[in-house]
């Protein structure tokens, strides 16, 4: 089954914890909560006391990710307020295979993360060590941007990837400038984790949702 990851980043952040239950209630079933440090990206979003307490109101699955320079230093704190999975850039790790050991040490799941510039065969000697790859299909930073269309090649290069190496059934998640307009296209191209920001929160977030579990069944 196919999975929707609401991003936050599009929230309201003055009611967090109530915009997570509503897409939560709503039938959402993973919270993809953004990190930014303003260095690996040039955004600054919130950190870990934000997740900390949005933890309290909701046994979502959260998934975090992380937009941020050498996140093996922080890898611990996100685990202790409440991360079910930590996802990272490949190009912000200098020992890649160290922070996802780390993150799988923790007993949490692992993502790896790659930007639209990053060649994809890349991940090709981590995908027996996560959980999940992210394809992004926008330049990570902002929510609100448009769809890059090579993102569906480079899904369907992930996919390829994940069956040669024996995980034809690994998490494949897409993140960024997903809307109704494309989410059946991403999913044929092998993702089955869908994040999606501003089309989740901008409007009636509820009836968006059921508009993209809809789509995505
Ligand atoms: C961008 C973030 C995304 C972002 C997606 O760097 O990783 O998760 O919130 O937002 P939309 O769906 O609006 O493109
Ligand atoms: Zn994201």
């Amino acid at each position: 089954m196919n999975i929707l990851a609401p991003s936050v980043l599009s929230a309201d952040f003055s009611t967090l914890g109530n915009d997570i239950k509503a897409v939560v209630d709503a039938g959402a079933q993973w919270i993809h909560l953004d990190v930014m440090d303003g260095m690996f990206v040039p955004n600054i979003s919130f950190g870990m006391p934000v997740i900390g307490s949005v933890r309290k109101v909701t046994d979502a699955f959260f998934d975090v990710h992380l937009m941020i320079n050498e996140p093996i230093r922080y890898i611990d704190e996100f685990v202790a307020n409440g991360a079910d999975m930590i996802t990272v850039h490949y190009e912000a790790c200098e020992n890649v295979s160290e922070t996802l050991d780390k993150i799988r040490e923790k007993g949490v799941k692992a993502g790896l993360a790659i930007s639209p510039d990053t060649e994809v065969s890349l991940i090709e000697p981590y995908v027996n060590d996560v959980d999940m790859v992210l394809v992004m299909s926008v330049y990570p930073g902002f929510g609100g941007q448009k769809f890059i269309e090579a993102s569906i090649d480079r899904l369907n290069l992930v996919r390829e990837i994940t069956v040669k190496v024996g995980k034809p059934d690994m998490y494949i998640q897409v993140d960024g400038g997903i809307g109704l307009n494309n989410v059946k296209e991403v999913c044929n191209a092998g993702a089955n984790v869908i994040v999606a920001g501003s089309a989740v929160f901008k409007g009636n977030k509820e009836e968006n949702v059921r508009g993209f579990l809809q789509a995505i069944r």
